[in-house]
């Protein structure tokens, strides 16, 4: 397909409001590649805990940032799954960096600068040619602030940390609703406050509070917005 008929979709919000899911859904309805950037910025928490880098006590940011150059993060794609998967170093990591663990530590390391330079100028490279649907904090903001279409999605943090939850147990992990509740609300607060790129709902991001919206009415919602930006290119 000509890129010109192509648009980027950037979903950016807070945690756990479905970004991802509607992504999927959006790139597989008009066959685009589907990013998940929050999926990179877990690959190299992944990597800082392997390596020690991180933990309750302690975060040893210059030798992480150091070596960076060591950090291969890429996205292959899996047709059983219908989405492209994670991968630090040839190592296939996409259930390592959803276990808590991951989670806990991860919104510190969004906030280094030299992290995000890195993962944003691979972001730009993969989203040059257009036709891909993008999630994360930043997409609209400071990744593409050019993008066709900007959905910003939001939702109450009770009713996110109540489906972050009951994900987490499906997977057999053993958390409780309270932990989960504490770092949706610690996340939001990190995210919306750290200095560099912070999680801003920019002027032309379309704002939708899934609260009391089902899977299909939001997706049929923008699905729709985005085959009209498709037709007035
Ligand atoms: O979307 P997620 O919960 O998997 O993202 C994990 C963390 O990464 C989240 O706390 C914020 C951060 N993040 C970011 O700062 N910028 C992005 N573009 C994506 C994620």
């Amino acid at each position: 397909m000509n890129s010109k008929k192509k648009i980027i979709i950037a979903i950016d919000g807070h945690s756990s409001t479905g970004k991802s899911t509607l992504a999927k859904q959006l790139a597989k309805a008009l066959d685009y590649v589907y990013i998940d950037t929050g999926a990179m910025y877990r690959a190299v928490t992944y990597y800082a805990l392997l390596h020690n880098l991180i933990s309750n006590d302690h975060f040893d940011k210059k030798r992480l940032i150091k070596e960076l150059d060591n950090i291969q993060i890429n996205f292959k794609y899996n047709p059983d799954l219908g989405y492209a998967e994670v991968f630090l170093n040839d190592q296939n990591i996409e259930k390592e960096i959803r276990q808590m663990r991951v989670s806990n530590f991860v919104s510190q390391i969004a906030t280094v600068p030299e992290i995000r330079k890195k993962l944003v100028l691979q972001q730009r490279q993969i989203g040059k040619n257009k036709g891909v649907v993008m999630d994360g904090r930043d997409i609209g903001s400071v990744v593409f602030p050019d993008a066709e279409l900007k959905i910003f999605m939001t939702a109450a943090p009770e009713v996110r940390a109540r489906r972050r939850y009951e994900e987490l147990i499906n997977k057999g992990e053993k958390v409780s609703y309270d932990e989960v509740l504490q770092n949706v609300v610690q996340r939001d607060q990190t995210d919306s406050t750290r200095a560099t790129s912070p999680l801003i709902k920019t002027k032309d991001a379309i704002e939708l509070d899934n609260s009391n919206l089902t899977l299909n009415e939001q997706f049929d919602k923008v699905l729709k917005l985005a085959k009209q930006k498709i037709a007035d290119l």
